[in-house]
């Protein structure tokens, strides 16, 4: 166990937008914390980072294009994976085989299986892991949390979450060409099918089940759906699941839905997810209100909330900074819980927990699972729009084949577990 002042050594992995943000902000949250190399496949990405840290650190970052020259060095005490989301699995799995802490950015695995891996092997050699889903650092969803186990909602009849983002852009199907210079074509693939180059396939990684569940679902939905399960007491996977929806305001051949509902059987309650990219009147939490302790949403337009309808009153609660307010007959506002877009406690939590080698905010185990309802609504979506049930001994898919084999996604050789 380290000191709570002792050096702490990051690799990052994935040098995008999101990367660079979060190895800032971590190498900047606590003393004494350093980042020795920053990986990225793209001889493009990084730069930012590697120069900002320069600056702050009095030595350069080394800049390397395979995650295992930071896994086998023995210097490195924890990594940071901000890849597409086909190689999450997998890189968690091999860097606790290193020895790594992991900060795995969401949505975490984009399978059954690869959730399990992930388990197993953060618990085998005791690992500590935070997922990349930092409402679960906030003090909103704490309060939201405690609020609904003391019973002052009252028991839940239903809670239906919302992620229908602003309209998504034009997009149309780019032709294959050569790999840029730079780019290791064959590692960004990775775990996933060889396929000649494909800049959508590059840039537009979202808009591919092989690297994604989606913009709106893995995207974004998989924290609205994080922050329910964490507010509903972290409730285990539903008994059955739906998807209804398609591409149907943007039809331009993407295989990704544009729209999708689902209907979870959580057991005592039902739980509806709409998921969705089409109305500019839908906004995000603004900037004003994820930075402030007094301002809530606009509920009613607000596009990625979350209704919790108990006995006693409902609850709206958002993300981003959000918050929750309670409201009850002929709409009397009851209480209301708020608090600060989360990303910097949420980091700082996960620097702590590598030194006390505590339990995080996020752990794995509540990663995969909020990550398996996504998985399960897209393979109930892409198995044709049929109900899946699941078994609650081992989580697998039951009366859906067409599901269970779209679960079982074949890594490429070298890329198993
Ligand atoms: N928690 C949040 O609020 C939040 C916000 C934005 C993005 N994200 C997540 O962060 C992740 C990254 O998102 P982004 O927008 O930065 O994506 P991005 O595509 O801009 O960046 C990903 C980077 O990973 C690199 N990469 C791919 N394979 C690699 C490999 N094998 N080894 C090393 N580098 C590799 C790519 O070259 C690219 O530079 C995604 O999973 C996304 O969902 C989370």
């Amino acid at each position: 166990m380290k000191g709570a002042n002792d050096k702490i050594t990051l690799a990052l992995i994935g040098a995008g937008g999101r990367g660079t943000q979060v190895i800032l902000s971590l190498q900047q949250c606590s003393e004494n914390v350093e980042v020795k190399y920053v990986c990225d496949v793209d001889r493009e990405r990084g730069g930012n980072a590697v120069k900002e840290l320069s600056g702050r650190q009095g030595f350069s970052p080394l800049k390397v294009s395979d995650m295992r020259t930071a896994y086998d060095d023995k210097d490195v005490d924890a990594v940071v994976i901000t890849t597409p989301e086909h190689w999450h699995a997998l890189a968690t799995v091999w860097a606790c085989e290193a020895q790594k802490d992991v900060f795995v950015e969401k949505n975490v695995c984009l399978s059954l299986k690869e959730g399990k891996r992930m388990t197993e092997a953060a618990a085998h050699y005791k690992r500590v892991i935070q997922c990349g889903t930092q409402n679960r650092s906030a003090a909103y969803a704490f309060s939201a949390r405690d609020y609904i186990s003391s019973g002052k909602l009252g028991a839940i009849v239903t809670v239906k979450a919302y992620c229908m983002l602003p309209g998504d852009r034009k997009w149309a199907l780019k032709p294959d060409s050569s790999v840029p210079d730079g780019l290791d074509w064959d590692k960004w693939l990775g775990p996933a099918e060889n396929v000649p180059y494909n800049v959508s396939r590059h840039k537009a990684w979202y808009d591919w089940w092989a690297y994604s569940g989606g913009a709106a679902m893995s995207g974004d939905a998989s924290h609205v759906i994080d922050l329910a399960r964490m507010a509903l007491g972290n409730p285990g996977l539903p008994r059955s699941v739906y998807c209804a929806g398609g591409r149907v305001i943007f039809r331009d051949g993407r295989e990704i839905p544009d729209n999708q509902t689902v209907v979870y059987d959580m057991g005592t309650y039902p739980l509806t997810l709409e998921a969705s990219q089409y109305g500019d009147y839908l906004k995000k939490t603004p900037q004003e209100v994820r930075y402030s302790e007094e301002l809530f949403p606009e509920w009613r337009t607000n596009s990625a909330r979350i209704e919790i309808y108990g006995t006693k009153g409902v609850m709206f609660l958002g993300r981003h900074g959000g918050g929750w307010q309670v409201f009850g007959n002929d709409w009397e506002l009851l209480d209301e819980g708020k608090g600060f877009f989360p990303d910097e406690a949420h980091h700082k939590n996960f620097i702590e927990c590598i030194r006390s080698r505590k339990e995080t905010n996020a752990p794995v185990t509540e990663g995969v699972l909020s990550a398996q309802m996504i998985n399960l609504a897209n393979l109930s979506y892409r198995s044709g729009k049929k109900y899946l049930k699941v078994n609650p001994a081992d989580n697998s898919i039951e009366e859906n084949n067409e599901a269970a084999a779209l679960d079982n996604r074949y890594p490429r050789e070298g890329y198993g577990f």
